[in-house]
C-alpha cells in the first residue's frame, strides 16, 4: 500500500453534488477532511432513506470506522458545529477539529447581512452566514479561533487584541446593525466550548501521521472553482480558495493522486454574478423543478443554465482537476434536444483559450451552443456506461473530448447508489 491523497472539488459555481462523491470516496478512505468554506456550504446525502444535510463536518461522519476532520481553513459556525458533532456521535464516528480554525461570530453575520441590505445592485447575494467578514478578520490576523474556546481568558484576549471587537462593532453600526458587547460574546462562545473542546487537535499532524502510515486521505472542498476568491468571477465569489491547490497549501501536501472535479450535466448558480448560459423563462423553470434546484443552506431558488464547457475547462485547469464526475444526468431525460455551450463568442476583441474567466470577460461573451440529441429512457437503474442510451454516452464523450479529462463517475438519480463508477 502507498499513501493516497484524493481531493473532491466543485468544478462549477458550487452545489455540484460533491457530497455524494465524497461519500463514495470515503468508503475507501481512512481519513475524510473538510477543507475550506464554512456554514455557507451544504452537502446532502441519503443514508438508506434518511436525508442527511451537513454544512461543516465532512460526509465521512456517516461511517463508523472513518476519522473525520475539519481543517484550519474552515470558518466554523459554533451552533452548526454542535449540531453536527451530535450527528457524528449518533453515527459513532470520530471527529477532530483544527485548533486554528476561525470562529464565525454573530457580529460577522450582522455585518454580512448589513452589507447585503445596503449593497443595492452591487450586492453579492451571499448566503448570509458571515463567511466574508470572518475570513477578513482571519487575514487581518485577529478574531477567535476554536483553540481559544479552551478558556475565557484566551477568548477575552483574542476579542480585545488591538481593539478588534470594538472596531467590528463600529462597522456593524455603520450598517445599522446591532451587536452585543464583549461579555455577551464570551457567554455565547462558552455555551459551545463543552462540546467543541474535546475534539480539538492539530489536524495537519494527524494527516501527515496518517500519510506516513500509508493511509488513504480524502479531502472535501467547498463551493466551486468559479466561486474561488482568486480564480472565480470576483467580486461575485466566496471568500476562500475552492480548487485542489488549496490542499497543497493548507496541509503542506506535495502530491495529490486524484483531484476529482464534480460538475452537473447542466449549470446552476446562486447569488449575483455573470452566468453566460443562464436560461431565462420556462426552460429554466423546467430545469429547476426537475433538478430540485433550491439551496441546501438558504432554500433560495438556484439560477439554472445549460452546460458551459469553456467554464468547465477553465475550472479544471485552474482548479488542478485530473478527472470528472458528472452529476444529475437523469435530470435531462425527456428533452428532445439538449443545448451545450462549446465556445464563447466575444462581443468585442478576441478571446484566447487560456484567458482567465473574469467577471468582466464572462459579461462580454455570447455562448455558442451545439444541440445534442436527447433521450427518453429512465437512467436510474444504469450502473455502467454501456447501460446508458447512446445519446447520453455521446453527451458524456463530448464533455470528455472538450475538457480533455476522463469521466470516472456519473450520477443517474438522487439515491446514494444511483451512480455509474468507472474503476
Ligand atoms: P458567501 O460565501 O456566503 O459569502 O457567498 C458568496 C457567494 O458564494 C454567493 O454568490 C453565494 O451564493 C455563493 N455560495 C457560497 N456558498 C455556496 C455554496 O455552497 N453553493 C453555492 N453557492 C455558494
Amino acid at each position: 500500500m502507498t499513501p493516497k491523497v484524493i481531493v473532491v472539488v466543485g468544478a462549477q459555481w458550487g452545489d455540484e453534488g460533491k457530497g455524494k462523491v465524497v461519500n463514495k470516496i470515503a468508503e475507501e478512505a481512512d481519513l475524510v477532511i473538510r477543507d475550506g468554506g464554512g456554514g455557507n456550504a451544504g452537502h446532502t446525502i441519503f443514508v438508506k432513506d434518511r436525508k442527511v444535510v451537513q454544512h461543516l463536518l465532512p460526509c465521512g461522519i456517516v461511517y463508523k470506522d472513518k476519522i473525520n476532520m475539519v481543517g484550519p481553513r474552515v470558518v466554523c459556525d459554533l451552533e452548526v458545529l454542535e449540531k453536527e458533532l451530535a450527528l457524528a456521535k449518533e453515527f459513532g464516528s470520530e471527529v477532530w477539529l483544527d485548533e486554528r480554525a476561525p470562529i464565525v461570530l454573530p457580529i460577522h453575520k450582522a455585518i454580512d447581512a448589513g452589507r447585503e441590505t445596503s449593497g443595492g445592485a452591487s450586492k453579492i447575494g451571499t448566503t448570509g452566514r458571515g463567511i466574508g467578514p470572518c475570513y477578513e478578520d482571519w487575514v487581518a490576523r485577529r478574531g477567535l479561533r476554536l483553540g481559544d474556546l479552551r478558556s475565557r481568558q484566551k477568548m477575552t484576549g483574542a476579542l480585545e487584541a488591538r481593539g478588534f471587537y470594538a472596531e467590528r462593532r463600529a462597522v456593524a453600526s455603520h450598517h445599522d446593525m446591532t451587536s452585543v458587547p464583549i461579555e455577551a460574546v464570551l457567554d455565547w462562545a462558552e455555551m459551545y466550548a463543552k462540546s467543541v473542546v474535546p475534539h480539538l487537535a492539530d489536524t495537519l499532524e494527524l494527516v501527515h501521521d496518517a500519510l506516513d502510515r500509508e493511509s488513504t486521505v480524502a479531502f472535501e472542498l467547498a463551493q466551486g472553482v468559479m466561486l474561488d476568491v482568486q480564480h472565480g468571477t470576483w467580486p461575485f465569489v466566496t471568500s476562500s480558495s475552492c480548487g485542489a491547490g488549496a490542499v497543497h497549501n493548507t496541509f503542506g501536501i506535495k502530491h495529490i493522486h486524484r483531484a476529482i472535479g464534480v460538475s452537473k450535466a447542466y449549470v446552476t448558480r446562486v447569488g449575483s454574478g455573470p452566468f453566460p448560459t443562464e436560461i431565462p423563462g420556462l426552460d429554466g423553470d423546467w430545469l429547476r423543478d426537475r433538478g430540485d434546484e433550491f439551496g441546501a443552506t438558504t432554500g433560495r431558488p438556484r439560477r439554472c443554465g445549460w452546460l458551459d464547457l469553456p467554464a468547465l475547462k477553465y475550472a479544471c485547469r485552474v482548479g488542478l482537476i485530473t478527472e470528472l464526475v458528472i452529476t444529475k444526468l437523469d435530470v435531462l431525460t425527456g428533452r428532445p434536444s439538449i443545448p451545450v455551450c462549446k465556445t464563447y463568442v466575444p462581443r468585442n476583441g478576441t478571446l484566447r483559450a487560456t484567458s482567465t474567466l473574469t467577471r468582466e470577460l464572462l459579461e462580454s461573451v455570447e455562448p455558442s451552443y451545439v444541440e445534442m440529441e436527447g433521450w427518453n429512457q429512465d437512467l436510474r437503474h444504469c450502473r455502467q456506461f454501456a447501460d446508458l442510451p447512446h445519446q447520453a454516452r455521446h453527451f458524456l464523450s463530448v464533455i470528455e473530448r472538450t475538457v480533455g479529462l476522463p469521466i470516472t463517475g456519473v450520477s443517474v438519480g438522487p439515491g446514494r447508489d444511483d451512480m455509474i463508477w468507472v474503476d
